[in-house]
């Protein structure tokens, strides 16, 4: 069903995106690091669950926001041990600490089963693991951690993704990052085109035998585009009410998520004000960097061509704006309605 709220993990469930979900699964087979991108809400971690299911190798997944309360070593090691118990080794396998110091990163790692130790019971069997890494952007250090994984153990493949997509991108390695020059395969998830948005619609009504009304449905991708997530929400409410109403209803529900995302962006920079005009901006279709400029000056803020350019990559970076043939427009067209405008 495509309106159920939850991330979906069944191959049937999910809309679309089939050449994606093979390119991933095959991409599993023949790469040792997999990077998924894509904006917020577009499907990253239901591609990323449905090739997990389908795949039929020693596996486990970490979710970046539980490194946020647990240390990410202690996740790792209990994905170790989860992929031992799926090699379903005989062997009875002791208790031991060890310490792994990655680009001087020093984590004390209490592994019952380390990644060394997975590795070669991997290799020993004969197979092949993945640890699927989800928001792989709030996990410190990832860049080292994917790196030692990738030089060291051979065995043990990694699929990583993150709504941040320019943060990825430093992640996965330009420049000196310590991925740099390591084979990364990526794939992207972009929004549905308007034409896929409306068929999403209309399937999703559809397998639950609802009437539909075009005009209704053409309004709501215009309102949501092609973010299958809030088009997932506007089924899911139009099931129980009004055209008019489920609209709204993602729209509030839209505006805390947005804000916390933006206030959480902003509260570490200097010029929130330069930012926040410079995003009122774009929401306001001036989408080319001179005419953003000239906004943000009518509002009174001096603002330098570096400063503007700083502004717009970093908005870019951690996924609120997307770069078009040279022009700046919102990633998400809800951001409109956040209340900190
Ligand atoms: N291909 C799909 N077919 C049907 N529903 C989908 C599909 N992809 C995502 N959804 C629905 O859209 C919503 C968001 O999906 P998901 O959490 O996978 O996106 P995401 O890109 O990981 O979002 P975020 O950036 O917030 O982590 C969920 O309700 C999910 O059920
Ligand atoms: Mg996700």
């Amino acid at each position: 069903m495509f309106f159920d709220i939850m991330p979906k993990s069944r191959r049937e469930d999910l809309f679309n995106y089939e050449k994606e979900l093979s390119s991933l699964i095959e991409g599993i087979k023949r790469n040792r690091i997999i990077v998924i991108k894509g904006v917020r809400r577009v499907g990253k971690t239901s591609l990323m669950r449905v090739a997990f299911n389908s795949i039929n190798m020693p596996k486990t997944w970490i979710d970046g926001r539980d490194a946020l309360m647990t240390p990410f070593s202690t996740l790792v090691e209990m994905g170790c041990a989860e992929m031992v118990e799926q090699i379903n080794i005989a062997e009875k396998v002791r208790k031991r600490i060890k310490s792994l110091s990655i680009k001087g990163l020093n984590l004390s790692l209490n592994y019952e089963i380390s990644l060394k130790r997975l590795n070669s019971l991997l290799r020993k069997y004969k197979k092949e693991g993945v640890i699927f890494i989800d928001e792989v952007q709030l996990v410190k250090h990832a860049d080292a951690f994917l790196s030692s994984v990738y030089d060291n153990y051979s065995n043990i493949k990694l699929v990583v993704s993150g709504s941040e997509v320019g943060i990825l991108d430093k992640i996965i390695g330009s420049g000196d990052s310590p991925l740099a020059g390591r084979v990364v395969k990526l794939i992207e998830v972009k929004r549905l085109t308007k034409e896929k948005a409306l068929s999403f619609l209309v399937q999703g009504f559809s397998q639950l035998n609802r009437s539909i009304n075009f005009d209704e449905l053409e309004d709501a991708v215009a309102t949501f585009d092609g973010l299958i997530g809030w088009l997932t929400y506007y089924g899911y409410y139009r099931l129980e009410m009004s055209h008019e109403e489920a609209k709204k209803k993602v729209i509030e529900l839209a505006k805390p998520i947005l804000k916390s995302e933006l206030l959480h962006f902003i509260s570490s920079k200097k010029n929130k004000k330069a930012i926040m005009y410079a995003l009122k901006a774009i929401s306001l279709n001036y989408t080319k960097w001179t005419d953003i400029k000239s906004f943000i000056y009518s509002k009174g803020i001096k603002i330098g061509d570096s400063s503007l350019s700083s502004i717009l990559r970093d908005l870019f970076n951690y996924g609120f704006v997307e770069k078009v043939e040279g022009r700046y427009l919102l990633a998400d067209p809800l951001i409109k309605f956040t209340p900190i405008f």
